[in-house]
């Protein structure tokens, strides 16, 4: 018989991790809403003995993340930034991160902001350019954090080189696989050492659910373990229980979020009052080629300026009825937002900095026809 582990993807993302409940035959893994768990004798138990360091439902949303990043274990927590927390806290004072120079805000927000405060050191640059990280890489750096296709300007990275740069430097490859998911690319199959996840995103898919995940190696999943016990960011066994089922449909929702979004991109690239559009899709995206070769596809994420300044663009996110205006990303429906003012103001003033006309787009699985109608409505909008 073929182990789960040996299936296709879509295969993994029902079935590792999820075999029948062997007391009732449940086909679903049930949300064991317990605390903690009954032991047969003092010193002994039955795999679990309180939830904060194990829970069932929370242990075959880890066994299924791991069998779709090919990883040997993942590590799940209560956000993507409690996951990128417990990461850090690997590192000892007085080593050194170099990072990417447009990661989604929040990351840097809590290098920047929460670890260089007990003498974590951290240099952002543009990972593109490959001699600028080597330059930028010490005797004390551990980790290189990429993030590709980066928030928000989608820009795509080679995970193949930063791999092989980190690990000549004895440092390790992060990357944040947040926006392609493990159905487009797997990281670790190009080198990295450590995935992580804002599972809240497209693995849970359908904007309910807020958690997190490392996706690494049996040794440094036993340390995140250890942390993921020991500080306690822990996701509720409901909140697991929500990312599997949303891991189930994965591939297909993946699938339709690509071609709805190459679609959006194409049409915003004709329109006359959109001064550029930012789609590894497109042909004359800068990392268009590199993308062709590491992802499947080209994602659902999809970010465009507006001729008119930062009023043009508030004035368009203001204005469509399909797309809501919110932050996060991922889910079936989609959204828009400006992330000069919403999700990367925490970078506002720094090298960081996003274009203020600069709109985001999630472009969700509705049919895609209506997205565009919506969109060239609000483009339409004129000043009142
Ligand atoms: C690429 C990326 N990484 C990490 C995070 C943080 O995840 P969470 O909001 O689940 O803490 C986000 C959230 O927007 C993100 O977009």
């Amino acid at each position: 018989m073929t182990k789960p582990h040996d299936h296709g993807f879509s295969t993994r993302a029902i079935h590792v991790g999820q075999e029948p409940e062997p007391t009732t035959g449940a086909v679903v893994v049930p949300i064991f809403q317990t605390s903690t768990f009954a032991q047969p004798a003092v010193g002994e138990h039955l795999g679990y003995e309180y939830a904060r360091t194990g829970n069932p439902t929370r242990t075959a949303l880890e066994q299924c993340l791991a069998s779709l990043e090919g990883t040997d274990a993942a590590v799940c927590f209560a956000s993507g930034l409690a996951a990128e927390d417990a990461v850090f806290r690997l590192l000892s004072p007085g080593d050194h991160v170099v990072m990417a120079d447009d990661v989604y805000g929040g990351t840097w927000r809590q290098i920047d902001q929460v670890h260089t405060r007990w003498g974590i050191e951290v240099t952002a640059v543009d990972l593109s350019d490959l001699d600028a990280v080597r330059a930028a890489m010490g005797p004390r750096t551990r980790l290189l954090w990429a993030e590709t296709p980066s928030n928000p300007l989608l820009k795509i990275l080679d995970l193949a080189s930063l791999a092989d740069l980190a690990h000549e430097h004895g440092a390790r490859l992060v990357a944040d696989n947040t926006f392609a998911t493990p159905y487009l690319q797997q990281p670790t199959a190009a080198g990295a050492d450590v995935v992580v996840h804002s599972t809240t995103k497209y693995l849970g898919g359908h904007s309910d659910v807020v958690g997190g995940a490392v996706c690494t190696d049996a040794d440094t999943a036993q340390q995140l373990a250890f942390l993921q016990n020991a500080v306690g960011a822990v996701p509720g066994p409901f909140d697991a229980w929500l990312t599997l089922r949303g891991v189930k449909t994965l591939g297909v929702r993946m699938d339709r979020h690509c071609d709805n979004a190459a679609a959006v991109a194409r049409w915003l690239a004709d329109h006359p009052q959109v001064t550029r559009v930012h789609y590894p899709g497109l042909p004359d995206h800068p990392g268009h080629a590199l993308a062709a070769t590491q992802m499947r596809a080209f994602g659902g994420m999809c970010s465009f300026q507006v001729a008119g300044g930062v009023d043009a663009a508030k004035r368009v996110a203001e204005h469509t009825e399909l797309f809501f205006l919110a932050e996060s990303l991922g889910g079936v429906e989609s959204l828009i937002e400006h992330p000069g003012i919403m999700t990367h103001a925490s970078v506002a003033g720094t090298a960081l900095e996003v274009p203020d006309d600069l709109l985001r787009l999630s472009v969700g699985i509705e049919a895609v026809d209506d997205l565009i109608a919506d969109l060239e409505r609000a483009l339409g909008t004129k000043r009142e």
